[in-house]
């Protein structure tokens, strides 16, 4: 569908005909460093290893990102889109095999538009999901979005890999709660809900980013909340009976009625119940007395706000406000390692021991676990690409940090060492992860006469998809047979015989 090539024009050419050259970044241009490093997350994916794009090209409006797939289609050169370069492991801006590649990097497109007599908003790709919260409170005090935990977050990557945080109990997943999408297809053309097929629609809603297009904007419900809701974090020591406590609470967090969520850290010798409750103090109290007393929650832990107040709170702690939800400056920015698992069958309590056991080790990260149940549970599997629903009890997230690169090795060695220890306990055939904390220890595509192959992206996609990575592999084959839009995780396009 393509005009033959003219001999001189090059994909630089053919971009300045249609983006301002101020928008284009080549990597001999001054600004590149900067603007690369920009949103680079974890810091391991900074350093001169790495494969870097030859190109990276901030649109400012939809018809730059239709020019720019035309262009790279034109002339061979891949893209890859970040929005808000969370990427666990970098994909969005680098490559781990030498290729010609630019970047899309949204960071300017970033509008948020709230109709709050509709309760829906237009949100785009390169917003952060703080902007996103602070735009809807902004309207009106009493309506939200369940999303990611942390501000910084790009919309883009969160909503297609699925994306959840303190609500996910009450509201599900963000994909879920996506109404309509504007996509810039491989053919560069611009489809929304109503021009593309049903199952392209599904696939960008919770199929993982890259796969299936450039999603340009995001249509989402907004929920209701109440104007005041109460958090609470107790942090409990081994000494004070954490083993009993979490043993407890995964029995009790995935039972609790959806107005609360319950998550726990567990670091070192500490697990701190970090809690969101859709009410006040006044309900909380005699709740958490009736199904979970042995946390002496009692009206002193209470801190009210309204629900935009309890987003930086979580993240953050007491001190943050609501600056930090709109801060893109975040200079932390660390080596980072990451893994996850799915848990439906409660510990033994000895494992519990040896979980903070394994926290006290050289190298130790920490663990994140949020209790699902209520409504994440309930929404069927097949109904969004993202599969970890009904029976699950909780998603454990294994963070490890560290601050210079040569002190990787023991906390490398300690995540792949907790990741073997826990795998008699939590989600087998497969092993569950999630796809948004991307690890790509779990498998990397192979390309073989220029298509990923189905076999080899088989072995992480359903880990994270279950069966439904299938009917994502063969909607690839229809929106994208010739697998332009792709990196080491996307999903590989299969081609129905009939
Ligand atoms: P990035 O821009 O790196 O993109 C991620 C992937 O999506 C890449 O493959 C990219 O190509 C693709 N992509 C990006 N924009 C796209 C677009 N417009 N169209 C198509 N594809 C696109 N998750 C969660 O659910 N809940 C949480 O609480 C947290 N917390 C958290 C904290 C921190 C500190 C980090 C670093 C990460 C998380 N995450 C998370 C994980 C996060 O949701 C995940 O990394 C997202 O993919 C990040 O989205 P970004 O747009 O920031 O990343």
């Amino acid at each position: 569908t393509y005009a033959p090539v003219p001999a001189k024009e090059d994909f630089l050419g053919c971009l300045m005909k249609e983006i301002p050259a101020r928008l284009l970044y080549a990597k001999s241009s001054p600004d590149y460093p900067t603007v690369l490093a920009q949103t680079i997350r974890n810091s391991r994916w900074s350093t001169q290893q790495n494969v870097k794009p030859l190109y990276i090209i901030t649109p400012t409006n939809a018809s730059h990102i239709q020019s720019a797939v035309v262009c790279g289609r034109r002339h061979g050169v891949r893209l890859r889109v970040r929005s808000g370069g969370h990427d666990y492991e970098g994909l969005s801006y680098r490559s781990e095999k030498p290729e010609t590649f630019a970047v899309v990097d949204l960071n300017k497109m970033r509008a948020v538009v709230v109709d709050g007599y509709a309760r829906t908003a237009w949100v785009e790709s390169g917003a952060q999901l703080g902007e996103l919260y602070y735009a809807i409170a902004k309207n009106s005090p009493v309506l939200a979005f369940p999303a990611g935990v942390c501000p910084s977050i790009g919309v883009g990557g969160n909503f297609a890999g699925g994306g959840f945080g303190m609500l996910l109990r009450k509201y599900g997943i963000a994909a879920e709660n996506v109404i309509d999408v504007k996509v810039v297809d491989p053919d560069g053309k611009l489809l929304d809900k109503s021009s593309m097929s049903a199952d392209h629609f599904w696939a960008v809603r919770g199929g993982g980013g890259e796969s299936f297009g450039i999603v340009v904007s995001w249509q989402v419900k907004l929920m209701p909340v109440p104007p005041t809701v109460t958090v609470f974090k107790i942090p409990k020591t081994v000494q004070e009976g954490a083993v009993d406590l979490v043993n407890k609470w995964q029995l009790v967090g995935p039972a609790l009625p959806g107005d609360l969520m319950i998550r726990v850290i567990a670091a070192g010798n500490t697990a701190t119940f970090e809690a969101l409750y859709l009410g006040t103090c006044k309900t909380l109290t005699p709740l958490m007395s009736s199904q979970f007393p042995e946390l002496g929650m009692n009206p002193y832990h209470c801190n009210e706000m309204p629900w935009i107040k309890s987003v930086p709170f979580i993240h953050l702690g007491k001190q943050a406000g609501l600056d930090d939800l709109l801060n893109r400056n975040n200079t932390f920015k660390p080596f980072a390692e990451y893994k996850s698992d799915y848990v439906y069958q409660p510990f033994p309590k000895p494992v519990w021991e040896q979980i903070f056991g394994w926290l006290a080790k050289p190298g130790a990260g920490i663990m994140i676990m949020d209790p699902y149940g209520a409504t994440i549970s309930a929404t069927p599997e097949a109904a969004t690409p993202f599969p970890h629903r009904q029976g699950v009890l909780f998603n454990i997230q294994y963070v490890n940090y560290w601050f210079a690169e040569p002190a990787g090795a023991a906390p490398l060695q300690w995540s792949k060492d907790i990741y073997n220890f826990m795998e008699p306990y939590v989600s087998k055939n497969p092993r569950q992860a999630y796809a948004n904390y991307r690890d790509i220890d779990l498998g990397r595509n192979e390309v073989v006469n220029d298509i990923s192959t189905y076999s080899s992206g088989k072995v992480w996609g359903e880990k994270y998809f279950k069966s439904n990575f299938q009917r994502l592999a063969i909607t690839k084959g229809k929106v994208d047979p010739q697998d332009y839009f792709r990196n080491e995780q996307s999903i590989p396009p299969l081609i129905e015989k009939y």
